[in-house]
């Protein structure tokens, strides 16, 4: 009896459903642009019933099992949907890795609770960096849209945090082990730390993402990254704001044929491959992206590749690693906008270790080739003038291919010098004065 409205399967409400998709396109070949993704992305058939979530309305009961009713009864072949001006609590970790052939159409608002001691407790634990997430969502063929808001509620994880850098503070939104789907138009706001993990994924497209959410106390938050890659292929990325204090797009080990285009990025750490190597034992890759048409504003870098040398270090008390091994290849970076950047590009094999000499003398063992960065225009900012970019490893043999061309940026003291080490500087055409 409690869910007994759940349910309701009219046409007049398909109709209706079909009018507030927004930008949403089924087929999501045609909804990627202007490159093509790596591999063509599955069709999503049509869904044909519809289940509303009720909600208690009360931010102090938790919806969760309201949602899970629906999703359970729509799933394979329905649309679950998330009603306007309606405001949903989740106070419980969900498993939602059952999916299958489902819409989520998210219209009103999804609170996290500020329970830090539940979500410690139960969030999602993933070994991969400490990383956990308040819900994992997964399956086949799942699309989310909408434009509606899930809000993490992080300002009391920011002081937390501030107090203990050892707290877990959940990831947003965990993709996780999902094969073919679409993500956006929605707004995400408030994540205690990363946006997005996508772990486990393939052939998955977000488009539409709208991601802010500052701290209104002195703590600031940090590690907001837009979207960390983790175990996926084939992952599109496009036509996205992000509005953060870490990076905007990373790509974590084993992240390959990854297409990301059209952001405007603002605040970042900038688009990231890395960091990688940071544990012993352990291999990995990162191949096959390509990043294209990014305006990056008030970031610490634009283009950037960080991997740890060859022995650890610490580079913070929950930040630490080194040692590890693999290969970075076929990366493209091309047009890009920067405005107050620290650097242009930031290329390192001695992250998380400030004594170059250790550096050098424990090479990484990870190699870095077939890199292609071309089209930067703008200007940086002063924290580094006169330097604009840095391209530095560890050993000339762990390094190759690596070309930039075309980089038009200036520093504010009109300089254009690059830090280049280890590296072949004739097919860097820019100005290597140091290094
Ligand atoms: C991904 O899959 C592997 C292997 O099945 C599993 O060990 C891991 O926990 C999964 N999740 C993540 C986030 O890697
Ligand atoms: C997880 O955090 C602990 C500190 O709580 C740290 O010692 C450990 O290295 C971290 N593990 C990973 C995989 O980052
Ligand atoms: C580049 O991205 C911006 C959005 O950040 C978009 O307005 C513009 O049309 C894109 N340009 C191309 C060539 O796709
Ligand atoms: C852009 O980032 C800066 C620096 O982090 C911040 O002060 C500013 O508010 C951000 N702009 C927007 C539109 O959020
Ligand atoms: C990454 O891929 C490599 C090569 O296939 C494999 O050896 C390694 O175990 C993978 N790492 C993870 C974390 O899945
Ligand atoms: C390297 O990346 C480009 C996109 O920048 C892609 O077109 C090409 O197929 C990739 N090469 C290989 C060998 O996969
Ligand atoms: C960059 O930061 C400045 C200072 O906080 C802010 O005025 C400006 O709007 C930011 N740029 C963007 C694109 O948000
Ligand atoms: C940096 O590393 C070198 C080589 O291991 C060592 O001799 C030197 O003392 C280190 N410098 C600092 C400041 O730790
Ligand atoms: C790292 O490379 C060195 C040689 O440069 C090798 O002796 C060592 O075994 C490698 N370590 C790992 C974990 O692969
Ligand atoms: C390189 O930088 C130096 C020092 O700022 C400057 O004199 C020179 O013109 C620059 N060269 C190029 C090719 O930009």
């Amino acid at each position: 009896m409690k869910f007994s409205h759940i349910l309701t399967s009219t046409v007049s409400l398909l109709t209706l459903g079909t009018a507030v998709d927004g930008h949403f396109t089924r087929d999501r070949n045609n909804a990627v642009g202007p490159n093509r993704p790596f591999k063509p992305l599955p069709h999503s058939p049509p869904r044909k019933k519809v289940c509303h979530v009720r909600s208690h309305g009360d931010s102090s009961r938790d919806d969760s099992d309201f949602i899970l009713s629906a999703l359970k009864k729509c799933n394979r072949g329905g649309k679950v949907v998330f009603d306007a001006n309606k405001e949903y609590t989740i106070g419980t970790a969900l498993d939602l890795t059952f999916l299958k052939n489902i819409d989520l159409e998210i219209l009103g608002r999804i609170t996290f609770t500020a329970d830090t001691d539940y979500w410690q407790a139960n969030s999602f634990k993933h070994t991969f960096q400490n990383a956990t997430t308040f819900f994992n969502l997964g399956g086949e063929d799942v699309n989310i849209y909408g434009g509606g808001t899930l809000d993490g509620n992080g300002q009391v994880w920011y002081d937390l945090y501030a107090e203990d850098a050892l707290i877990l503070r959940p990831i947003l939104f965990g993709v996780i082990g999902l094969h073919g789907g679409t993500i956006g138009p929605l707004k995400l706001r408030y994540s205690p730390q990363w946006y997005h993990l996508v772990a486990n994924s393939s052939d998955v497209l977000f488009d539409g993402i709208d991601i802010t959410g500052y701290s209104s106390s002195e703590n600031e938050a940090k590690n907001t990254d837009g979207w960390d890659t983790y175990r996926s292929s084939n992952i599109v990325i496009q036509n996205s704001v992000i509005n953060n204090g870490d990076d905007c797009v990373s790509f974590k080990p084993n992240s390959t044929d990854i297409l990301v285009q059209n952001l405007h990025c603002n605040g970042s750490h900038g688009i990231s491959v890395g960091s990688l190597g940071q544990y012993v034992g352990e291999v990995d890759i990162v191949k096959n992206i390509l990043v294209y048409n990014i305006s990056m504003y008030n970031a610490s870098d634009m283009a950037r590749i960080k991997v740890w040398p060859g022995t650890s270090s610490a580079m913070s008390e929950d930040l630490q690693g080194g040692g590890g091994s693999g290969a970075v290849s076929n990366i493209t970076y091309d047009k890009m906008y920067i405005e107050n950047v620290d650097y242009a590009i930031e290329i390192t094999q001695c992250y998380g270790q400030k004594n170059l000499t250790l550096c050098n003398e424990y090479p990484s063992n990870l190699t870095i080739s077939d890199v292609h960065i071309k089209n930067i225009y703008g200007t940086t900012s002063d924290a580094h003038d006169p330097i604009v970019g840095t391209i530095v490893c560890s050993s000339p043999d762990v390094c190759s291919d690596i070309y930039a061309e075309n980089i038009d940026v200036e520093s504010p003291s009109g300089t254009n010098d690059f830090v280049c080490t280890n590296v072949d500087e004739s097919l860097l055409q820019v100005n290597c004065t140091s290094g």
